[in-house]
């Protein structure tokens, strides 16, 4: 069954209501995050800052070459797109050593749709959802508000791999816009090709007005708050554009692991171009409904066996349900 049969039957069930049983794993994923959160009310528990814009997607003559799935057809695409920022509230900091986000939903005009939730690091925090898990358990806040450290030493003690994200961003300064980092889909696919090929795939969206991170006294000196608006007048003099280039594997790298990056000097192919035209004047819009749940796009697009990737789908169909209640 694909990933998108599954989210959406997975929808339908907690629409049904308690009587069907299911197991627990999806909500256990999001009762974790509550747990370190509090109760979902309204944000996303990963992500809560935001802003909703919109545009579209073309596909490269490569990206159809190396995916028959309708999204690569080279036809305009219409996307929505969330840009976010990492952190336990809609008042992170704009300036925290953390990732900002690229979420996307691909409409075609056949009416196909594609989802996809990017992040500006190539690797993510958990090597498995149990570890996902633990790793937030582990953070729950005591009785006096704050972490117990020692349990957090433990956690991180028997699961270095979780620090290497951490690690990678504190070797960095922040983007100085939602337009200048890329974006990794951190995750691997398979992508199957015109001629029948299948390659094993990660993508990142590169920026083409080219990477620029904050200095640290730029740090210090932006505020909290500088994103939104900096996007929106950006975008106001004209489009924000990224584009989507594929990493091919090489044999001996591991596609189940997103705590480790494959090579910079893989094969890369640029398939497609996202052009950002308009910014929401606010906060939320059309994003709020939605979660963008990775998702496969058959048949040109398939999951790989990162236990990550199959893990995702199912919880942010339960926090969406949580968060719009
Ligand atoms: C075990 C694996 C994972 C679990 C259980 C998980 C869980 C979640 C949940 C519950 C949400 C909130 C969804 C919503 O309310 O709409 C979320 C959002 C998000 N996740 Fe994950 N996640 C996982 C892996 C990843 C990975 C590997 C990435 C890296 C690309 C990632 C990036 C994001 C982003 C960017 C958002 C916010 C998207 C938006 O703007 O709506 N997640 N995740």
């Amino acid at each position: 069954m694909s990933a998108r049969a599954l989210a959406l039957g997975f929808a339908a069930l907690l629409l049904a209501g308690p009587a069907v049983a299911e197991p627990p794993a999806p909500e256990a994923i999001v009762d974790a995050f509550e747990a370190v959160l509090g109760p979902i009310t309204t944000y996303r528990p990963s992500h809560p800052k935001g802003i909703c814009a919109s545009g579209h997607f073309v596909a490269t003559p490569d990206g159809a070459r190396h995916s028959v799935a309708p999204v690569f057809d080279g036809q305009r695409v219409e996307a929505i797109i969330r840009f976010g920022v990492a952190g336990a509230s809609p008042r992170a900091s704009d300036v925290a050593r953390s990732t900002r986000s690229l979420a996307i939903r691909f409409e075609t005009s056949q009416g196909d749709q594609w989802d996809m939730a990017n992040i500006s690091a190539p690797i993510f925090g958990a090597r498995t959802p149990e570890m996902l898990v633990a790793g937030l358990l582990a953070r729950r806040p005591g009785p006096n508000g704050q972490p117990d450290a020692e349990a957090v030493r433990r956690f991180v003690e028997s699961n270095p791999e979780s620090t290497r994200q951490g690690r990678w961003l504190a070797a960095v300064t922040p983007p100085a816009s939602w337009a200048t980092t890329p974006y990794w889909g951190v995750d691997a696919f398979r992508f199957k090709g015109a001629e029948g090929q299948e390659r094993l795939v990660r993508w990142v969206f590169e920026p083409v007005a080219g990477t620029q991170r904050l200095s640290e006294e730029e740090m210090r000196a932006r505020g909290t708050d500088f994103l939104a608006e900096e996007i929106r007048r950006r975008v106001a003099q004209g489009p924000v554009e990224f584009d989507m280039v594929l990493q091919f594997a090489q044999p001996g790298d591991d596609a189940t692991d997103p705590t480790v990056a494959w090579p910079d000097d893989r094969p890369r192919a640029t398939v497609g171009r996202l052009t950002v035209t308009a910014v929401e004047a606010g906060a939320g819009g059309p994003c709020d409904g939605i979660s963008f749940m990775n998702l496969d796009m058959e048949p040109g697009v398939a999951f790989s066996d990162d236990p990550t990737l199959h893990a995702r789908a199912a919880p942010y169909a339960v926090s969406l349900s949580r968060r719009t209640r």
